[in-house]
């Protein structure tokens, strides 16, 4: 796309919206508005399955063209919409009039107290969203962690489009899936720990793409330390990353409903497996086993769950592990409807069901993999010394709060002190992280004595 056409699009928003402020929905100049805007956003969509307008404090960036500053229209324009809560437009192939309609209407109507994308919801839009850009807020200088929220942002901002081109009704592009597992993929070997961390972050704006990433993460974690390498990791990867790719045909009010499901959306939402499946194998590049796990991931161990009567079969490992992440990653994170369990509270659920929903052993594998630091046992520190973990903290299970009882050279101090690893000293840096559960005993010391 061209800076022309990134501003001729931007351009016919602005006007079409402010003649339908202005004028009666019939009158020709707000007819004539929404066929600029169509012949506009027809020219962006040409190149690409979608385009995203941002609205980032004064500027209007599109996809990746800052809009020369400036024209006041545009600042107005821009202004107006970041105090209504939207940063972002996405707009996707396959875009009708009507839809450009509903979203100039929207906009246009300033009395509503529904939010913006609510309404847009509502109206039945498919390749229009209206959303809020998450803004990393990189608070640890740490090269690693700041190189992972990178790459972790990336995956997540690729997620969508790919998403929004599957939901447009083309295909998910697998050059975008390659782009994100080849991240997961580095960062999974190199520094799984800052992954870890950020699936657990919580960003419920973009619940639909942040799932796909963390699912791929935590299920390629999974499988790395099941010592699956190579290209079987990736084909992994791409399998957790589309599992519920079929949800681009749930209807969004299905999707997105904040109270229990009836029997019959439950019904819809069901169709999810078949559908992913038919999308993924008639994907160019997909392995075969994503659509394999598309197709399995909502079965449990005795086959019970959905798709119904299957007949007998073995799940994939694949579908076991993606399972447990897809489980995991759905109980922690914030819905509409619920908080983010904690994460003891999500390994108390994920163990006790009746009809063992998960493979045992890898349930084990995995909560041992998350189950990361729990209160009473030993961890290094990146200082090297040794502590005992005192008090997980409520939100994130990488920073507790331990007592330090050992220094770097593994003398005994005499009086253990108490360390917060989510702490950030005036450096902007945390002082104390841990770095890995001490497995081992170490001679002489009960753990438990110091809690
Ligand atoms: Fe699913
Ligand atoms: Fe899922």
């Amino acid at each position: 796309m061209t800076e022309k056409q990134a501003e001729d699009l931007v351009r016919r928003l602005a006007a079409a919206v402010r003649s339908a402020e202005l004028y009666s929905p019939a009158h020709p100049l707000v007819q004539r508005g929404l066929d600029a805007l169509g012949a506009a956003s027809l020219d962006a969509l040409r190149a690409s399955p979608s385009v995203v307008v941002g609205f980032l404090g004064g500027e209007i960036i599109v996809d990746a063209i800052r809009l020369p500053g400036g024209t006041a229209t545009l600042a107005g324009f821009a202004r107006g919409l970041r105090e209504r809560d939207v940063e972002k437009i996405t707009f996707s192939k396959g875009l009708i009039r009507d839809e450009l309609r509903a979203l100039v209407d929207v906009l246009a109507d300033r009395q509503s107290p529904v939010p913006l994308a609510d309404r847009l919801q509502h109206a039945g839009i498919r390749h229009i969203a209206i959303g809020r850009i998450v803004v990393e807020e990189v608070t640890d200088e740490q090269a690693g962690i700041a190189a992972a929220r990178r790459i972790y942002g990336t995956a997540v901002e690729t997620a969508e489009t790919l998403w929004q081109a599957a939901k447009a009704g083309d295909r998910p592009d697998p050059g975008a899936a390659r782009k994100i597992i080849d991240g997961l993929a580095r960062l999974v070997s190199q520094d799984r720990t800052s992954l870890m961390a950020l699936t657990a972050l919580k960003k419920y704006d973009n619940y639909t793409f942040t799932h796909m990433v963390n699912v791929a993460a935590l299920a390629m974690a999974q499988a790395r330390a099941l010592n699956v390498e190579g290209t079987l990791l990736r084909e992994f990867g791409f399998a957790a990353l589309m599992h519920d790719i079929g949800k681009v045909n749930t209807p969004l009010e299905v999707l997105n409903k904040a109270g229990k499901l009836t029997a019959e959306e439950f019904d819809i939402m069901k169709r999810h497996v078949v559908d992913g499946a038919h999308i993924l194998r008639r994907t160019p590049e997909m392995p075969a086993l994503a659509p394999i796990v598309a197709f399995e991931h909502h079965l449990k161990q005795d086959l019970s769950g959905y798709p119904e009567n299957v007949g007998s079969r073995t799940l994939n490992l694949c579908t076991m592990i993606v399972s447990i992440a897809d489980v995991f990653d759905a109980l922690r994170s914030n819905r509409p409807y619920r908080e983010g369990l904690a994460t003891a509270r999500i390994r108390a659920i994920m163990g006790e069901q009746d009809s063992p929903a998960f493979n045992q052993p890898l349930l084990k594998r995995f909560v041992n993999l998350m189950g990361l630091f729990p209160v009473g046992n030993l961890v290094r520190l990146n200082t090297e010394e040794i502590a005992v973990v005192t008090a997980e903290h409520p939100s994130d299970p990488f920073r507790p709060q331990v007592k330090v009882i050992m220094d770097r050279d593994g003398v005994r101090l005499p009086e253990p002190f108490l360390a917060n690893t989510w702490e950030i000293d005036d450096r902007g840096q945390h002082a104390r992280a841990v770095v890995e559960a001490v497995t081992e005993e170490i001679d002489g010391i009960d753990p438990l004595a110091f809690l």
